[in-house]
């Protein structure tokens, strides 16, 4: 049982990348694999992404924060709200946009929230035929194989 077998992806999907990307180093290429993903879902789609950042923090937290991870089995990435857009490229951003996950239509009005730790920016798949229309025929890239082994080549 794949996923494909769950979920049909010529049907618009959203894809979580929830709290997972900062665990990528930049060798690995991550952008090259969110395309990857950005090319299999249909248009309509919708990518979810909350990254951590190092913006609003000083160089020496952010050195110590990158350390509690030295020995985990994965790295923390911090990157720039710059580094972190790029995962949308080619998506229309929907609002508040790619902002501080504070303030992402919080429920209740409270205080401002402080610095960035965390953005979090939700882009939605444009469709072919104008604003709104799903396509219905997409069937994923035209060589999905092709795409994630160029992404891990990048990754060797
Ligand atoms: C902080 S949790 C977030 C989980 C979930 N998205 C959420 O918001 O509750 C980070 C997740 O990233 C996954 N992860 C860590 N390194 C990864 C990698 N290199 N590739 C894919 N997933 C990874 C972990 O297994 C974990 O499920």
């Amino acid at each position: 049982m794949t996923s494909r077998h769950l979920i049909d992806l010529a049907q618009p999907v959203a894809i979580l990348l929830v709290a997972v990307l900062h665990f990528t180093e930049d060798h690995e290429d991550p952008w090259a694999i969110v395309n990857c993903c950005k090319d299999l879902m249909a248009p309509g789609s919708y990518l979810v992404i909350s990254h951590v950042t190092a913006d609003h923090i000083a160089p020496r937290a952010a050195r110590q924060a990158q350390a509690v991870y030295a020995d985990a089995s994965a790295p923390g990435v911090a990157r720039t709200r710059e580094q972190i857009a790029l995962f949308f490229a080619g998506l229309d951003m929907v609002p508040p946009g790619l902002v501080n996950v504070s303030e992402w239509r919080p429920a209740h009005i409270g205080p401002p929230p402080g610095p960035a730790v965390f953005y979090a920016g939700i882009g939605r798949k444009k469709a072919p035929g104008g604003p709104g229309e799903i396509h219905p025929q997409h069937a994923g890239p035209q060589d999905e194989a092709a795409c994630w082994q160029e992404a891990a080549r990048q990754r060797a």
